[in-house]
């Protein structure tokens, strides 16, 4: 049996590793865009690549917190272009003079830093964190403004480009500080970038900010004028005053910036941090613990213990209704030192009745306490059929799904395996707004598994051939279902997901304890909120 188990754990690690492998070179893929060349025209324009200049923005000696690395593969949009690089804007999180950060910085090796509509997805995505979590914000400018052939997609919405604006002039009043370093064009709504900012530094001969361009200028009003003398560094630094600091070099900008933010408040914990403890199990096994076979079920408790504190799991009702109440494990575990209540979805993951109760009762008394929210997903749904719908699957998941959406506590979502259905939902999916929301390669979500969208399709195209007289072949019917769980393979891959930043990040298996601790520790730096619940029906 050991020895069963062992060898198990060496068929799941060779997998794991090999995905992951997949993941390193995706992300490879998408920090050099343009390789040597683009770096190179870079240089010459005397530019550093953006994550050089990000690094160097940041403390010493710490690490940026990337999100979002994926965003932008493989999205066919207008003129041929089929993958954005990092969605062509590098967001995340560093820390500035020991306080947590929001940095953004276009890169303009991507079609000159234009917002395609995964651009600005990626952007407002790290302002709504940045928002949730109280942080300020480093805009590190260089863009060509819209991606004009899309115009329709990236300017006149809610969730468009001039809610980039919005949502700065908003944070400001927050006291959240905006502060923009202009190293390149901000062209037409691109110029609001520096003209928003609480406090903006231009670079000399290479950053410029207008409303319209000399080519429109000239379109326009007649006026032949180059760039510098219309909007550049010394124009806004010296004439119009809509740049609060001149600096020779993007190096000398990112002192200042760095300058500006040294004199900031230190960033206060809302929480008791215990000592860490490391876990009692070495992190590396969930390589070995985690089934290759996505829809294997899996010991949950088993992957907790690799990444919480070796405290131990203080359990919540874990003897109640064995066999069907455990399909959520629910209790209190620490992540370096972090109290936090966890969600997990066990077993085959299915959500019977009895755990879905448990679940909402413990989401409720973990808001009640202030204590922040974990959801380890690994659902394919709630429970389907006669005695689940009559017991009340329907009304008790909802229950869920509210407590879930009313918890003003930190919440944070990590997918482990199948992410489908309602409880996407009740495990506080993308809609739910959590606090961060981190994938991993055995991740799939989508609205029900390939099988079975495949045999509600199938039984709809088989009626209709029927109505007009037609029975489907045996040929025909196998394509069909093949065709459609090639679709669900494809749209519920983290690949897919990630591109369309429906999560925040893919963590490789080994990143997960260092991962949630500091999203633990960047949502906690705002006070935590009363939470009302509303109309429960149980
Ligand atoms: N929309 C669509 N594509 C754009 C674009 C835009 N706003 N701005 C630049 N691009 C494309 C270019 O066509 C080029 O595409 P290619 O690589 O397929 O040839 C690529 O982005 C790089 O642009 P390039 O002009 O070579 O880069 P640069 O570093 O020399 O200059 C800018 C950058 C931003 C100064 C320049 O591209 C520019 O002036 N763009 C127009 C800005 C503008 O008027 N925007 C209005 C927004 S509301």
């Amino acid at each position: 049996m050991q020895e069963d188990q062992r060898s198990q754990g060496k068929v799941n690690r060779e997998h794991w590793l090999e995905e992951e492998e997949h993941l390193a070179q995706r992300i490879q893929q998408a920090v050099n865009p343009g390789g040597e060349r683009a770096i190179a025209r870079l240089a010459k324009q005397g530019k550093k690549p953006v994550r050089e200049l990000v690094q160097a923005l940041i403390d010493p000696g710490t690490d940026f917190f990337e999100l979002g690395v994926i965003a932008g593969f493989g999205m066919d949009y207008p003129g041929g272009v089929r993958d954005v690089p990092s969605g062509g804007l590098v967001t995340g999180l560093g820390k500035i003079h020991g306080n947590w950060s929001m940095i953004f910085a276009n890169d303009s090796r991507v079609k000159a830093g234009t917002y395609f509509p995964i651009t600005l997805k990626k952007h407002m995505r790290a302002q709504a964190i940045a928002e949730q979590c109280g942080l300020n914000c480093v805009y590190i400018a260089d863009s060509g403004g819209a991606f004009l052939p899309m115009q329709a997609d990236v300017f006149p919405d809610d969730g468009h480009f001039g809610s980039m604006f919005y949502n700065m002039a908003r944070m400001s009043a927050m006291g959240l500080k905006q502060i923009t370093l202009s190293t390149g064009g901000n062209t037409a709504g691109g110029a609001y970038i520096v003209f928003m900012a609480d406090e903006a530094a231009m670079i000399e001969d290479l950053a410029y900010s207008f409303l319209g361009g000399p080519p429109l200028v000239k379109a326009a009003i007649g006026e032949e004028i180059d760039a510098e003398a219309l909007g550049g560094a010394g124009v806004h630094a010296r004439i119009s005053g809509g740049a609060d600091h001149i600096c020779k070099d993007q190096m000398e900008g990112i002192e200042r910036i760095r300058e500006i933010l040294s004199q900031e408040n230190p960033q206060k914990l809302h929480c008791r941090r215990w000592e860490e403890v490391p876990p009692v199990v070495n992190e590396d096994r969930i390589y070995e613990l985690m089934p290759a076979r996505v829809h294997q079920a899996i010991d949950v408790g088993r992957i907790i213990e690799c990444f919480a504190d070796g405290v131990g799991l203080r359990g919540y009702k874990s003897d109640y209704a064995p066999g069907r109440g455990d399909k959520i494990i629910t209790g209190k575990i620490r992540i370096k030192g972090i109290p936090v209540g966890v969600v997990a979805a066990n077993d085959s993951g299915i959500i019977f009745v009895e755990a879905a109760r448990k679940a909402t009762e413990f989401i409720v008394r973990c808001s009640m306490e202030k204590t922040p929210l974990l959801f380890v997903q690994n659902s394919p749904g709630y429970m389907v059929g006669s005695e689940a719908e009559h017991g009340g699957i329907g009304k008790y998941g909802a229950d869920m799904v509210r407590a879930v959406s009313n918890a003003r506590v930190p919440r944070i979502q990590l997918v482990i395996g199948p992410d489908n259905g309602a409880a996407n939902y009740g495990m506080c999916g993308r809609a739910y707004r959590p606090h961060f929301l981190f994938s991993t390669m055995r991740a799939r979500t989508s609205v029900m598994s390939g099988r079975s969208a495949a045999e509600v399709l199938l039984s709809l195209e088989k009626r209709k051939r029927q109505t007009e007289g037609k029975e489907m072949t045996e040929a025909e019917v196998a394509s069909f279902r093949d065709g459609l769980l090639k679709k669900y393979e494809l749209e519920a891959h983290p690949f897919y997901c990630g591109a369309r930043l429906f999560n925040d990040r893919i963590l490789f298996f080994r990143e997960i304890r260092d991962a949630l601790a500091l999203a633990l520790e960047v949502s906690l730096l705002r006070p935590i909120a009363e939470s009302t619940f509303g109309n429960f029906r149980f």
